[in-house]
């Protein structure tokens, strides 16, 4: 086999067989196929697409380029859950202690911010002590224990997606639904969950800026799912303004933790019901959506998921007594309010600007190597949809860079669409794929 007929063979739009799949993926992690082949075999992939079966053969190739992790000690159905990412999205940190606490094993591992917010490890790094590096079997033995642990993806995960990213990124292939699906799926399968449950974020601030692209990335997950024989689930949710209020590492744990007493954004409490219910019914913990959603509001309820959630960050070395104290999480020196320039009802809070103003005050990396600032970020004090008078509080700032707070601040203001006529609150839920 030799791969400049591979790659002929796409740009001739021609389907690909498993054996030149995995010829490509074992050769190319090898070195044997050059970046330049690789870079040529991709965009004959983007340019003429791939099928189903060519999607699912990609994936299993590029599963198998790494570690695959066994979870087979851990009792039950383990479920994962994926988000293709936004600006607020604290999802995993409230999510993973519902869920667990209403009696199913959550074994998590998740990665930090590619764009311009942290993600899930960063935020957990905001609680002092919090350890995100486990060992595989204190992973398993605290699943078992206490049904619940997140940690961080190894680098030995997946090897031929970190390659293929990051060559993807430098020659205008990442925006394929083939090969963003299989590059999210192949680490999935790779972390050893049974079933898959996928947040697709659909608008402004998420990956697919489209609801249809949203759907079609959703369905080609679903498939790939079905194919590798693990029950998968994609949800299309609104990711046209932040999630919930909070944008930042340590405003986010203070968010999901305030919903975890009963105090969650609206739209952060439906997502967390809605994925939580699905994830229950995927693990076999409850019989129906409804039912899942019952026993997710009564975990809310009695206090089991806030103890859930001590329980967790106590097991992996953090202060437990920030859930009841947030002065123990890192805190801005200084706070600004950006003020309605006038009265009207808000239109537009654009998720992408919010993130990147966030990112200015350093709650994100602008390059893999920026520290982040935990304690930075923003507040929203409306969302979409809301009344404002001229001079009301749109937002506050929390930063300890002065200098940077002009250009966050600008980028801010510039997010907003106030109007006279009245506007409809966003809908969170846009569909769901089986
Ligand atoms: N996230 C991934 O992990 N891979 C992609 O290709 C796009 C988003």
């Amino acid at each position: 086999m030799r791969i400049y007929d591979i790659i002929k063979k796409k740009r001739d739009n021609y389907e690909l067989s498993k054996a030149e799949i995995d010829f490509f993926i074992e050769k190319y992690c090898e070195g044997e196929v050059t970046d330049y082949q690789a870079s040529a075999l991709l965009m004959a992939i983007y340019l003429n697409k791939m099928n189903k079966q060519e999607t699912a053969y990609l994936t299993e190739a590029m599963m198998n380029s790494g570690d695959v992790i066994d979870l087979s000690g851990i009792k039950g159905v383990k479920v994962d859950k994926h988000s293709t990412g936004g600006v607020g999205d604290k999802t995993t940190i409230a999510l993973a202690p519902l869920v667990a606490a209403c009696g199913a094993p959550v074994a998590k591992m998740s990665g930090r911010g590619l764009g311009h917010t942290g993600g899930t490890l960063d935020k957990l790094e905001a609680i002092p002590g919090f350890c995100i590096e486990m060992q595989a079997d204190k992973f398993i033995e605290s699943v078992n224990k206490h049904n619940i642990a997140v940690c961080g993806q190894t680098a030995s995960i997946a090897v031929a997606d970190k390659k293929m990213y990051a060559l993807r990124d430098v020659t205008a292939t990442v925006d394929n639904i083939s090969l963003i699906a299989a590059s999210i799926m192949c680490k999935k399968l790779a972390s050893g969950a049974n079933a898959i449950l996928l947040d697709v974020k659909t608008g402004d601030g998420a990956f697919m800026k489209t609801l249809d692209d949203s759907f079609d990335l959703a369905k080609a997950m679903v498939d790939i799912g079905s194919e590798m024989n693990r029950e998968t689930i994609g949800i299309i949710t609104d990711m046209d303004e932040p999630l919930g209020f909070a944008v930042g590492n340590s405003l986010e744990i203070i968010e999901a933790i305030e919903t975890l007493k009963g105090n969650g954004p609206k739209d952060f409490v439906v997502l967390c019901e809605t994925l939580g219910a699905y994830m229950l019914v995927l693990s076999k913990t409850v019989n129906s959506f409804d039912e899942g959603i019952q026993r997710i509001r009564e975990s809310i309820k009695s206090g089991d998921a806030l103890d859930k959630l001590r329980v967790f960050i106590e097991n992996q070395g953090g202060d437990k007594k920030i859930v009841d104290d947030y002065s123990l999480l890192p805190k801005a020196s200084k706070i600004v309010e950006i003020k309605a320039s006038k009265s009207g009802f808000i239109s537009k809070i654009e998720a992408e600007e919010v993130g990147v103003s966030a990112m200015i005050l350093g709650a994100g990396r602008e390059t893999k190597e920026d520290e982040l600032d935990l304690s930075a970020g923003i507040v929203l004090n409306k969302k979409v949809g809301d009344y404002v008078e001229k001079g009301d509080t749109l937002a506050f700032m929390h930063f300890n860079k002065e200098e940077k707070l002009q250009q966050a601040k600008e980028r801010l203001v510039d997010a907003y669409e106030i109007v006279k006529e009245k506007v409809e609150p966003k809908r969170l839920v846009y569909g769901v794929v089986t």
